[in-house]
């Protein structure tokens, strides 16, 4: 049960393939949340436009905001004594507090920040937006008192890679002079920057995000980052242990697409084998049905007999009505079937998730996009009412 859910944890953390619905999903959450008397943050990772407006989050940066309790009352919404925090993440503010941190002196911090390399790779290094949102929880959850925390994560390829973020950071900065980077690095110090051609696998890498005329940058923040990279590896391993807490659980949202499925389903596999905390499945965007278990087959022709009965009809040419009728009856036939196959989907979601089964939690496609404040409490509510039978 949802309240049961926000009763127990701390954070709960939205996972999921790219464009299911993750940002709303968080947001929904923490409304809820709100409502039912939290102090509640939502840490969101680029909402849409009209999504931010109504958090009152579109000119804000990288720290909380308190959305102004006036605008649930707007809404219709008695927030009682909760209140809903809200913040946007920004990677590369993060990433250089992360630096403020650990430089050893003033020196090597400007060092970094002036770098061009650093400036690619704070935003456009794998990993590294995954990373910063967890880094950003961490210190939050240190360091402020809210009872609910609620991350939205970045749109990945991959759900999992959420999950292998810190690691693979932390393999791509390499630890300090055993590291991959940097051991290739040395080499090519050592030996020439020609014959580092010829570690193609290193190459590769490095090609996603920089050109050849910033290798000496690359060279450079290798070099200083070395010098900080005790603190920022200690650091990233009690970034990783909050994934392992129990206080917090993962909320995974999944399309009724298949392979949105799929990648869900392997991402609570991996919670379970990675020994962390599974909380909810939220199956979004289920077209309802509006006929249940009625005869598609007879609509059209159900529609035109009572048509032929209908006094307000016959003032139109019989024909044309009839034609109508059928492409009316056509129209829902089809979207019938297509709910017909979302119904089925979210029981074979409840069966992929089967230990799990009465905490999937399936979402209506709404009739519009969901941005504001009373859309968001609806959203919330579908999933609070489902029995997850
Ligand atoms: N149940 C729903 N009914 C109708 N529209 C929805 C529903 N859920 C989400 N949306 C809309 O779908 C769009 C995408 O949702 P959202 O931004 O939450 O996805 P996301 O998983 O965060 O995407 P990304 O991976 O790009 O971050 C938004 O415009 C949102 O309002
Ligand atoms: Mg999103």
């Amino acid at each position: 049960m949802l309240k049961q859910l926000l009763a127990d944890k701390k954070t709960l953390i939205v996972v999921g393939p790219g464009g299911v619905g993750k940002t709303t999903t968080a947001a929904a959450f923490a409304v809820h949340a709100a409502r039912s008397g939290l102090k509640t943050l939502v840490l969101t990772v680029d909402p849409a436009r009209r999504l931010a407006n109504s958090l009152g989050l579109e000119e804000l940066g990288n720290h909380e905001v308190r959305i102004p309790p006036e605008r649930f009352a707007a809404a219709g919404i008695d927030l009682g004594s909760g209140e809903l925090w809200g913040m946007m993440l920004d990677t590369k503010s993060t990433f250089d507090a992360v630096i403020e941190r650990y430089a050893p002196n003033p020196e090597i911090k400007e060092k970094i920040f002036s770098n061009a390399f650093y400036k690619q790779a704070s935003t456009a290094l794998a990993g590294s937006q995954e990373y910063m949102a967890m880094e950003k929880l961490y210190e939050i959850r240190e360091q402020r008192s809210y009872d609910l925390i609620v991350l939205d994560t970045p749109p990945t390829a991959n759900a999992l890679d959420f999950l292998s973020a810190p690691e693979r950071l932390e393999d791509f900065l390499g630890s300090g002079s055993s590291g991959m980077l940097m051991r290739s690095m040395k080499a090519a110090g050592r030996v020439g920057l020609g014959l580092l051609k010829v570690n193609a696998f290193v190459l590769r890498g490095l090609n996603r995000f920089v050109g050849s005329d910033t290798f000496i940058d690359l060279l450079d923040f290798i070099s200083s980052f070395d010098e900080m990279y005790a603190g920022f590896k200690a650091r990233a391993r009690r970034v990783r242990e909050i994934l392992r807490s129990p206080d917090v659980a993962f909320v995974i949202v999944t399309s009724t697409a298949s392979s949105a499925i799929d990648e869900g389903g392997f991402f609570y596999d991996q919670l379970e084998r990675s020994r962390m905390p599974f909380g909810a499945v939220v199956v979004n965007r289920v077209r309802p049905s509006y006929m249940e278990d009625k005869d598609l087959a007879g609509l059209g022709d159900h529609l035109i007999a009572k048509a032929r009965t209908t006094a307000e009809m016959k003032a139109y040419d019989g024909y044309h009505v009839a034609r109508l009728l059928e492409r009316a009856a056509q129209a829902c036939v089809d979207y019938e079937t297509l709910a017909r196959v979302d119904a089925d989907r979210v029981v074979e979601v409840r069966e992929r998730f089967k230990r799990d089964g009465d905490k999937v939690y399936p979402v209506p496609l709404f009739d519009r996009d969901i941005h504001d404040l009373a859309s968001l409490a609806r959203f919330a509510e579908h999933v609070a009412s489902a029995t997850g039978a």
